[in-house]
């Protein structure tokens, strides 16, 4: 069984050789830079892992660990337009290097890409694509949710929990059970890899909320505080909403406003209500659910520590 850092590593070189060099330039030239700009590999990796939990072969869970991250890097190019976002990875977002309609396109592209490394892949492929199928409709759902939240008033911290479940969580729990089917796990295996992994992915995406609003810019690569500009109902608008006494609802409901001022204006209410520290608790709940169901897996006891360190890696991060 491999590390950790060497499944990801043995991704990162299969992907440098998978770059596109076809025609026409203008639409796979940009899915090359976007790709190459960076990325924590984490669902590819998880793919991986999951197969060697079960004793199957890497090589034949490459192709579908392609897939997830194309995937995962189709769903980035058009957040980005979605989210207005100027920079990710420490550079520009595919929409600011070129346009508005590159983006479009080639992250099309790279859907249907996405599409195609799951027919290569060995393994049943019925299973296979029933699983990446669901999967990518229910991000699309999340991502919905995501961008009509931010005109709602009254999301729940229940409704919010759904939305990154969908948007977020289900890609790397569809990952790992992507990667289990490929060893040949039991179903029942497979499932209980599949929540473990939601669970931490709920937890991933709380973080990722957690480092948009208090994250180093150099390390996260993003502009910080575009959440908090573009009103997104993360958990920490949420319940500071729910201790609001009026200045919070104010701010959000301004058409016109410096965003440095907004900014800081909604981190110092976040302070007072010590909101930090309540995504914090919650992301640990996440985390705890996922160790309970890890306990659950059928699996021997060098395998599942492996598995704890994940959590470092998809949770406790500061990028
Ligand atoms: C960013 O995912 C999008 C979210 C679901 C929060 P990652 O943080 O895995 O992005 P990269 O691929 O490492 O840049
Ligand atoms: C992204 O959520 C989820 C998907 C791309 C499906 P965010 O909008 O929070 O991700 P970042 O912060 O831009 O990476
Ligand atoms: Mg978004
Ligand atoms: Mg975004
Ligand atoms: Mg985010």
């Amino acid at each position: 069984m491999h590390s950790i850092e060497e499944l990801r590593e043995t991704f990162a070189k299969y992907l440098n050789d998978q770059s596109f060099t076809q025609e026409p330039k203008n639409l796979y030239e940009p899915n090359n830079y976007f790709l190459q700009i960076g990325g924590k590999r984490l669902r590819p990796t998880l793919l991986l892992l999951s197969t060697e939990l079960f004793d199957g072969k890497i090589e034949e869970a490459l192709p579908a660990a392609l897939a997830v991250e194309y995937f995962h890097n189709f769903t980035l190019i058009h957040d980005d337009v979605m989210d207005k976002a100027p920079s990710r990875r420490g550079y520009k977002t595919m929409h600011e290097k070129y346009n508005l309609n590159t983006a479009i396109l080639s992250g099309d592209v790279l859907l249907v890409k996405a599409f195609e490394c799951i027919g290569k892949t060995h393994g049943d492929f019925r299973k296979l694509f029933a699983v990446f199928t669901k999967t990518a409709i229910e991000v699309c759902e999340g991502q919905q949710y995501d961008i009509e939240f931010e005109t709602t008033e009254n999301v729940t911290q229940e409704e919010y929990i759904e939305m990154i479940r969908l948007k977020s969580a289900v890609l790397l729990a569809g990952s790992m059970k992507i990667g289990a089917i490929i060893g040949d796990a039991s179903e029942e295996n497979a499932n209980l890899l599949y929540a473990y992994g939601e669970n931490l992915g709920i937890a991933f995406q709380i973080q990722d909320d957690i480092l948009d609003c208090y994250g180093d810019e150099s390390l996260v690569g993003k502009l910080p505080g575009g959440d908090i500009i573009q009103n997104k109902k993360t958990l920490l608008l949420i319940e500071a909403l729910n201790k609001d006494d009026g200045q919070l609802k104010e701010w959000i409901s301004k058409k016109e406003f410096d965003q440095k001022e907004k900014l800081q204006a909604v981190l110092n209410i976040y302070d007072q209500y010590h909101i930090k520290e309540y995504a914090l608790e919650q992301r640990s709940a996440y985390v705890q659910k996922s160790e309970q169901l890890l306990n659950q897996i059928n699996l021997p006891g060098n395998k599942k520590t492996i598995l704890k360190d994940l959590v470092n890696y998809l949770v406790i991060r500061d990028f």
